[in-house]
C-alpha cells in the first residue's frame, strides 16, 4: 500500500516537514511504499475567481493542484499535515485544500474509500481545532478516516522541536499503525465499496 503525505507548512524543511517524515519512515517500516508532498515547494496559487463552486468543470489554473489531487488518487491513504497559525490551518494548507477541493475533486470524489488521517504541528494552541478541520475535509472526500486514540497533534516547542513531544510521536507513529492495519484489511477483505461518484449517480447530480 502507497502512504502520502502532504506538508502543509509554508517552511518547506520546517516542524511539520520532521513530522511528515516521521509518518513516511513508520509506514516504510510497515511496509509500505511512501511519497512525501511539500506544498511550500509546489506553484500553488490562490482562487482568483471565486467562481469554482457553481462552475460545471475542473478549476483551468495551471499550477501544481492538479498533480497532487494525482498524487492523492495514487495513493492508498493520504495524511494532511499542517502547522497551526492563527488559531487555523496554515493558509498554504487552506488554500491547497479549497483548490483541489472545489475546484478538482467536488465532482466524482475520485478520493472516495482511501484512507485518511491527520497530523497538526504547532506551538501550544489550537491544535484540535485544525485537527478537526482537516479530519471534515477528509470525511467530505469519502475518506475513511482513522486515528490512534488520542489525535496526533504534535508541540514543536521542545529542544528538538516536535521529536521532543514523546506522546505525539507516540500518537502520530499509532495513526500510521492504524493506516495500515486498516488498508490491509480492507484490502484483504475484498469487500465491494461505493465507488467514486456513486453517491452522485445515486442521486442524479454531478457533485
Ligand atoms: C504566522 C504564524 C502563526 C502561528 N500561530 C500559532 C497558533 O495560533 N498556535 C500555535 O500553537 N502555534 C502557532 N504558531 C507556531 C507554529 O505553529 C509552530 O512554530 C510550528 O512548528 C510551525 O511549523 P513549521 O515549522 O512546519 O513551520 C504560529 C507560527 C506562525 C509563523
Amino acid at each position: 500500500m502507497k502512504v502520502l503525505t502532504i506538508n502543509g507548512s509554508e517552511r518547506a524543511r520546517g516542524s511539520t516537514w520532521t513530522a511528515a517524515r516521521q509518518v513516511l519512515q513508520h509506514a516504510r517500516e510497515r511496509g509500505c511504499e511512501t511519497e512525501g508532498v511539500d506544498l511550500a515547494d509546489k506553484r500553488i496559487v490562490r482562487c482568483e475567481c471565486g467562481r469554482c463552486n457553481s462552475r460545471p468543470e475542473p478549476c483551468p489554473v495551471d499550477d501544481d493542484v492538479a498533480a497532487i489531487v494525482e498524487a492523492m488518487i495514487e495513493a492508498d491513504a493520504v495524511v494532511l499535515a499542517a502547522p497551526v497559525h492563527g488559531f487555523g490551518p496554515a493558509s498554504l494548507m487552506q488554500t491547497f485544500i479549497e483548490r483541489a477541493g472545489v475546484g478538482h475533486l467536488r465532482f466524482a470524489r475520485p478520493l472516495t474509500n482511501k484512507i485518511g488521517a491527520a497530523v497538526v504541528v504547532g506551538r501550544r494552541y489550537g491544535h484540535l481545532e485544525v485537527h478537526a478541520q482537516l479530519l471534515h475535509n477528509l470525511l467530505l472526500n469519502r475518506f475513511i478516516v482513522v486515528g490512534s486514540g488520542f489525535p496526533a497533534i504534535l508541540h514543536s516547542g521542545g529542544e528538538r522541536g516536535v521529536l521532543s513531544d514523546a506522546e505525539g510521536m507516540d500518537a502520530l507513529r499509532r495513526t500510521v499503525d492504524r493506516i495500515v492495519d486498516i488498508g490491509t484489511a480492507l484490502a484483504a477483505s475484498g469487500t465491494a465499496l461505493p465507488v467514486p461518484g456513486e453517491i452522485e449517480r445515486r442521486l442524479g447530480r454531478t457533485g
